[in-house]
């Protein structure tokens, strides 16, 4: 059965003009686009999708950086694409991420309070439905 993930390339990849890269290789995978939408990220989506992170030290930086610029969000599909784009992304530090993966060849840590690791990626299904109803609420 086809599934969907919610991507979101973070102000950090926009920034450095990565989004075009980052949505290349999502395709060259297979997958397809269903939404892909340039955003202001503000408080109240950033709370609701960060809700698991709360209390945690990097919380609030990390929220401070999701507003730091805009973010492209993205829904993309296929057959385990959830899967399929965590293993894209690589693991959350990028500069233990393997090479081949897109924080693996595109982040690294840049000293700051966040890791600015370029992308998100829905973690289960489960994630997957409440951020891209969050995120898309018309899809
Ligand atoms: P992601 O896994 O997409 O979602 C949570 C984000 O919080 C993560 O990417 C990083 O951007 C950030 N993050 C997670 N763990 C840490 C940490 N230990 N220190 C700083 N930032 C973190």
């Amino acid at each position: 059965p086809t599934e969907r993930t919610l991507v979101l390339v973070k102000p950090d990849g926009v920034r450095r003009g990565l989004s075009g890269e980052i949505l290349r290789r999502v395709e060259a995978k297979g997958y397809t686009l269903v939404a892909v939408e340039l955003r202001t990220a503000g408080d109240d989506v950033l709370a609701a999708h960060y809700a698991e992170h709360e209390g945690k030290p990097f919380y609030a930086p990390l929220v401070d950086f999701m507003k730091s610029g805009a973010v492209l969000a993205v829904v993309a599909e296929g057959h385990r694409v959830i899967e399929g784009f965590r293993s894209l992304a690589g693991t959350t530090d990028p500069t233990t991420a393997a090479p081949g993966t897109i924080r693996g060849d595109l982040g690294r840590d840049w000293g700051l309070k966040v890791q600015q690791n370029l992308v998100h990626g829905s973690d289960s299904a489960e994630s997957a439905a409440r951020e891209i109803a969050l995120w898309f609420p018309a899809l």
